[in-house]
């Protein structure tokens, strides 16, 4: 049974394209319970990881939301089984049938995802060819995938770009490389992963990303047979080998979603427990939770968070790869800063266009200036970037609804968050945009109190 975008919904049964406005009212605490389920930048990658495997896999704690179901019909358009897997939430990819998809079913998932260039290795592994259209994904940057290609390369593969794509071969398979990131790309890191690990002979990537999701992604990888060393300073070695097997595997929990939820109590003086969230993954986060004089309490199987005693204080933060403060929590974070007392300094350093969300929060009365060439500012935990770009928020603010447009997905996510803040009534339009990344984010809001009516 192939599953088609318009059967996930992700938002307790309202398909996209109605449920794409609501009519926000604001000014009230959001306090309760929600539970975060498996990391979206995890588990659309582990999806992709079971194409290289001779049997079935079963990915455990996978969150209802349309990148998974954007990446699930990309593995059925290539012949990959997909169907439910044996408890809720789980899915069972058997990848025994891999066959070449035909390009215009590929392409008609072409801008909806980022997704799709992490098919490159698995699909010339398994098939030696692979046709990957245009990609999506939030506009916050160029997003190039240069790093990606050069990867490849090394590998042996033959890249052609095609005007809605790019198609590559390895006509002579593909071997070990020794490839050195000039930055620490979460991406290419995976594409390393998902290319070396059955590529003939030995890789060493420098300078990887080594966030938790990538390093659940290497767990799942070695559950398939792979042969993987994570060394210090960001070095992990590959020993490609012949064969992969299914994996078994429990997501990690989404970290992004979590900060989501955390940012909501603290913006709306609520309390907000965060079923599965850990504390090892979210330390860098919970600092600065504690800096601005927010509070949170750890339970054995998630966090509580809610204000401290007192007003909230402004921060300076840098966004930086992890363990660093993660450029995904800065924007659910801002809304939190514009009620805090005092200035509050947010360095992003990973992507160069990720504070446009700011425009609404400022149309609704936040006072935030966007320095779109960074600050010269005083002492800095992290090292300037040349795309660098900061946004100053001075709190704290009274915010007032508005008609307001989400932008990209954790931007969006902010845009609900802010009019959940303020008094008054918002229209939020555009929210199909945050079902890519927020299971059920509607039932979960109403289930913490927030007073909305979907209106179109
Ligand atoms: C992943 O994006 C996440 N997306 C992003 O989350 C996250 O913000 C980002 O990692 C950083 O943690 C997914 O996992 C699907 P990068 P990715 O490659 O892999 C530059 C969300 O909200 N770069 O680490 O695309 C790039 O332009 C999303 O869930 C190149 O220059 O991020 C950026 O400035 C948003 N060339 C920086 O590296 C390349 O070939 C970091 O990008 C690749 C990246």
């Amino acid at each position: 049974m192939s599953i088609t975008l318009n059967d996930i919904t992700g938002t307790g049964g309202i398909a996209p394209g109605a449920g794409e406005i609501l009519s926000i009212r604001g000014g009230r605490p959001l306090s309760g319970r929600v539970s975060v389920k498996g990391a979206k930048n995890l588990v659309t990658k582990a999806m992709v990881a079971a194409l290289l495997g001779n049997s079935a896999s079963t990915l455990r704690d996978v969150p209802d939301i349309s990148d998974v179901a954007v990446v699930r019909s990309l593995l059925e358009v290539h012949g990959v089984r997909v169907v439910e897997g044996d408890e809720p939430g789980s899915l069972l990819m058997d990848p025994r049938d891999v066959e070449s998809a035909h390009m215009e079913e590929i392409d008609a998932y072409a801008g909806s995802s980022r997704i799709p260039i992490l098919f490159c290795g698995p699909l010339l592994h398994r098939l030696g060819e692979a046709f990957i259209p245009d990609l999506g994904g939030c506009r916050i940057g160029d997003r190039p995938i240069d790093f990606h290609l050069d990867a490849l390369r090394k590998f042996g593969a033959v890249v052609e770009k095609l005007p809605s794509g790019i198609r590559l071969s390895a006509p002579h398979g593909l071997h070990g490389a020794n490839i050195h990131l000039p930055y620490p790309s979460v991406g290419a890191t995976e594409q390393v992963l998902l290319t070396a690990v059955r590529a003939d002979g030995q890789t060493e990537l420098k300078n990887a990303a080594i966030e938790p999701e990538i390093m659940d992604l290497i767990a799942v990888l070695q559950k398939m047979g792979a042969i993987i060393s994570y060394e210090p300073n960001r070095v992990i070695l590959i020993e490609g080998v012949k064969e992969l097997k299914g994996y078994d595997h429990r997501a990690i929990f989404d970290r992004n979603e979590a900060a989501s939820w955390a940012a909501a109590a603290l913006a709306t003086d609520g309390e907000i427990y965060v079923e599965g969230a850990r504390q090892q993954e979210m330390l860098t986060f919970l600092n600065v939770v504690r800096r601005m004089n927010g509070d949170f309490e750890v339970h054995e199987d998630g966090i509580t968070f809610r204000r401290g005693t007192g007003a909230m204080r402004g921060v300076t933060v840098e966004t930086d790869v992890h363990p660093g403060f993660m450029t995904d929590w800065q924007q659910p974070l801002i809304v939190a800063l514009t009620q805090a007392e005092g200035q509050s300094i947010v360095h992003e350093t990973v992507y160069e266009n990720r504070f446009g969300f700011t425009d609404a929060l400022v149309k609704m009365g936040a006072d935030i200036i966007v320095h779109p060439h960074g600050l010269q500012d005083g002492p800095r935990r992290v090292p300037r970037r040349q795309l660098e770009q900061a946004a100053v928020i001075n709190g704290s603010t009274h915010l007032t609804g508005a008609d307001i447009v989400v932008p990209d997905l954790r931007g969006g996510y902010s845009h609900v968050i802010a009019a959940l803040t303020a008094t008054g009534e918002s229209t939020v339009r555009n929210i199909g945009i945050i079902r890519r990344g927020y299971e059920k984010l509607l039932p979960k809001l109403s289930g913490l109190g927030a007073d909305f009516d979907v209106i179109g």
